[in-house]
């Protein structure tokens, strides 16, 4: 099996530097070798490049540097289109959160109705209108399902990218107002701490891949590394206490691998300059692992 990877080392959807560096921090922590020792083959497509403007942060202070996570959103878009035409398993690697923008924009195209797994400790399902900080990491989901700014919903050029009842978020612990009514409005099955917490991460799996393999014909997760409790996971821009376990995690993963029913998958806002000696990064690429269906014996 083929695995395309493609980097995204992209900070501008919120304010703190050394996002960019999340993709450079997974390879450096052995992602293509742990594929490798899989018995993957692993393609590199390589870092979209980011282009900053000169003029610093953004005029539309309400979509903090639009402009810009446009141009890269559209780019990772083609990019990534490209390399599921060509065969293999999507693993986009962020930078922050609004890469899922273009990566969902590029996948859905290939899919009648893409299902998401939002693992997050946030919805980021606001807009512009309800956006408590104006960034953009915290809107991806909402811009998949057509809502927001045009400039954002339209790339790829098509609306929508996702229908609400085919995501599932999971370990959300920080919901703005705004999104609390968007998640009633629309119906969006949320697994919360709570969830887990009560039932068990078995039991939230269980009802996540039964719930999406009787409705979709490919699932996207969305893995952003706040979702994990911050005492395993420093290394993130918005870190949320009381977080999921890295064991609760590895768990998800492993149910989903058996599972089969993930298409692809991005691991986003890992943050090394905010981390522990790389262990968010090496805890992804744990995380990746089990996804692609390692197993210790
Ligand atoms: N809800 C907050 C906001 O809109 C935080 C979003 C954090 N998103 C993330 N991808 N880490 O600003
Ligand atoms: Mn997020
Ligand atoms: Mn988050
Ligand atoms: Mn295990």
């Amino acid at each position: 099996k083929k695995i395309s990877i493609v980097g995204v080392p992209m900070d501008l959807g919120q304010v703190r530097r050394g996002v960019d560096m999340g993709p450079s921090a997974m390879r450096y922590a052995g992602l293509l070798e742990e594929l490798k020792s899989q018995g993957f083959e692993v393609v590199d497509y390589g870092d979209i490049p980011i282009h900053r403007s000169t003029n610093g942060t953004n005029q539309e202070q309400k979509l903090r540097n639009l402009q810009e996570v446009i141009k890269v959103s559209e780019e990772l878009c083609t990019e990534l289109d490209k390399a599921i035409n060509k065969g293999g398993f999507p693993l986009v690697l962020g930078g922050d959160h609004s890469i899922s923008i273009g990566s969902i924009a590029g996948i859905s195209k290939h899919y009648k109705r893409l299902g998401v797994i939002w693992y997050d400790a946030h919805a980021d399902l606001n807009t512009a209108e309800t956006s408590p900080s104006g960034n953009i990491h915290g809107m991806p989901l909402a811009i998949n399902l057509g809502l927001g700014h045009k400039l954002l919903t339209k790339i790829g050029g098509y609306i929508p990218k996702l229908k609400p009842e085919n995501i599932v978020i999971i370990g959300a612990r920080s919901i703005d107002e705004g999104e609390r009514k968007l998640i009633k409005e629309k119906g969006i099955k949320v697994f919360t701490m709570h969830e887990i917490d009560r039932r068990g991460m078995t039991a939230v799996m269980e009802d996540t891949i039964h719930y999406l393999s009787d409705r979709t014909d490919g699932v996207h997760l969305s893995f952003d590394l706040d979702a994990i409790d911050p005492i395993y996971a420093p290394g993130v821009g918005t870190p949320v206490l009381g977080g999921v376990t890295y064991r609760e995690s590895h768990l998800a993963m492993e149910m989903l691998a058996e599972s089969e029913i993930v298409t692809s998958a991005e691991f986003v806002e890992v943050n090394p300059i905010l981390d522990h000696k790389n262990k968010t990064a090496d805890i992804a690429i744990e995380l990746v692992a089990s996804l692609l269906g390692k197993q210790l014996l």
